[in-house]
């Protein structure tokens, strides 16, 4: 019994010893990097990282400046938190701050960061976001995404039609225009709402908001990793039956693409993906199949969370702003003949919706702090030390929602974006939904010409208004969306179409 006391008090005492040792290297650490508050042994700041921390961030800013550390369990962490220091690092040391954080959920997602969005920062990667970004840009300028917008837009305009006068939770018909948007962008077709391939990713969308963000103890305790969690059971699952339906499809495109042909972005990427290889660049060789399945992840995964809820935001902005919403659909029936949807063509005729596109991705920006980066070389920032693997946190809410920089970021005014004339101002370099530097969203031009076709076509048909008796809409950021995403409250709107 006593060598059993005695066995248990040396383990004791060694493990102890050894928290207090990493915690004592882990203070002198921080001497030379940017200052912050207190942290304990074991959980660090841990505290500090519940509810929506974006706001926490300002909070503790007003003490320690532009750019502090904290702990998360054992990652230190450093916040960029204004426009001065966001572009500091993220573009005039763009390479230096371009990694990204190793977790156990990023690599159950990305089958050993494989992808774009998790990627190492290594010539691979930077060949593999090239493709994509030109996959991107070409598909966006083309008609390929606006028949397959105003495809899916007519389903949900009948869908919208026929509810009429009632008081109506979009989300889960926004869910469906946007998935139907996606998945025709990256694979070329629509779907029913009863296909279970299409039941199959809703649910995956969903759960992956809901589970997959709320990430591991593993991701921040990483020996843990071993350990198997019902929460790692679970995207393990999930993830796995994803990668089996992007497998089939890339499979099918691969058995059938033609170059004269382009249907979607997998196409695009795949015929950039061969010039690549012709024109004899030197990296293509590294670029594996899971690469390329996983860049067309990217596409669904990228679009579909991050559209769905801007779109969510758009209609609880315009209800709660039906003077926007008459300017907006004035112009657009000053442009757009009733007979037809709106185009491509039209965007530059359409200045206000430009403008209140920009006010509804500044006021609902849905990915406050983007995603976490990482630093990919011991590195420096306002004269601290950064060491190399510290994640890095860029508080993008303290950007697009700063007083100083909006004057009234509160109120919804796309006024803000055009001049006197009425025509869209040039883009401030404030407005950061899309985050800055190398990682920044490789979405956007898809992003927003979505958002145009997708918006317009809604507002030229319909008008959105709160239902009568209640009061003002809360405006605040949902406290389910936590610090990793700013998701609109839920609500309800009525829709009335337009003669
Ligand atoms: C309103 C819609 C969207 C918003 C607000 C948005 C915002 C963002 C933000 C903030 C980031 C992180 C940037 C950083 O870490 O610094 C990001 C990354 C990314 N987004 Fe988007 N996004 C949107 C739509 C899209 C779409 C439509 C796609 C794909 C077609 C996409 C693909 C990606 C990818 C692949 C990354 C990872 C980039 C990297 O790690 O290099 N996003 N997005």
């Amino acid at each position: 019994m006593a060598s059993w006391t005695m066995w248990l008090m040396t383990v004791l005492v060694s493990l102890t010893t050894l928290v207090l040792v990493s915690w004592v290297l882990d203070i002198i650490k921080r001497w030379r990097m940017p200052p912050g508050p207190f942290f304990w042994p074991i959980i660090g700041n841990l505290f500090l990282f519940g509810g929506q921390f974006y706001l926490t961030f300002i909070e503790l800013g007003k003490k320690y400046g532009d750019v502090f550390s904290l702990k998360l369990g054992m990652r230190d962490v450093v916040v960029l938190n204004s426009l001065e220091v966001i572009r500091e690092a993220l573009v005039k040391k763009g390479a230096d701050f371009a990694g990204r954080t190793q977790t156990v959920t990023g690599d159950l997602m990305s089958e050993g960061r494989k992808n774009i969005a998790q990627g190492d920062f290594t010539p691979t990667w930077k060949l593999q976001r090239k493709l994509f970004t030109g996959a991107i840009r070409a598909y966006a300028t083309g008609h390929a995404l606006e028949d397959h917008v105003q495809g899916a837009l007519n389903d949900i305009i009948a869908e919208f039609s026929s509810l009429e006068g009632k008081p109506v939770d979009v989300e889960g018909h926004i869910f469906k225009l946007v998935c139907n948007v996606s998945c025709s962008a990256s694979f070329g077709y629509r779907y029913k709402m009863e296909d279970p391939d299409f039941q199959n990713l809703l649910k995956i969308s969903q759960d992956f908001l809901e589970i997959g963000s709320q990430g591991m103890l593993a991701d921040i305790y990483p020996s843990l990793s071993f350990i198997p969690t019902p929460t790692k059971t679970t995207l393990t699952k999930m993830f796995g039956t994803f990668l089996e339906y992007f497998k089939r499809q890339l499979d099918q495109h691969l058995q059938t693409f033609d170059p004269e042909n382009l249907r979607d972005i997998t196409d695009h990427f795949i015929k950039l993906q061969k010039e690549a290889e012709e024109g004899g660049d030197k990296d293509i060789s590294s670029l594996t199949d899971t690469h390329i399945r996983q860049t067309v992840v990217d596409i669904l995964a990228g679009a579909i969370d991050t559209l769905v809820q801007t779109m969510r935001w758009s209609l609880l902005l315009l209800a709660a702003h039906p003077e926007v919403q008459e300017k907006l659909a004035a112009e657009l029936d000053s442009i757009v003949e009733q007979h037809r949807q709106p185009a491509l063509s039209d965007r530059t005729a359409l200045p206000y919706m430009d403008a209140t596109i920009n006010e509804i991705l500044r006021f609902g920006i849905v990915a406050p702090i983007a995603v976490p980066h990482t630093t990919t070389v011991d590195t420096s920032l306002r004269g601290y030390k950064i060491p190399k693997g510290t994640w890095v946190m860029p508080n993008l809410w303290n950007v697009v929602r700063n007083p100083v920089i909006w004057g009234d970021p509160e109120v919804f005014r796309p006024e803000r974006f055009l001049d006197d004339d009425g025509k869209v101002l040039p883009k401030p370099s404030a407005l950061l939904p899309f985050s800055a530097g190398r990682r920044a969203c490789p979405g956007e031009p898809m992003a927003r010409a979505d958002m145009f076709l997708m918006l317009g076509g809604l507002v030229q048909k319909f008008k959105f208004s709160l239902p009568e008796g209640e009061g003002p809409p809360d405006l605040t950021p949902d406290p389910k969306g936590a610090g990793l995403f700013s998701l609109a409250s839920p609500y309800k709107v009525v829709m009335t179409r337009r003669k």
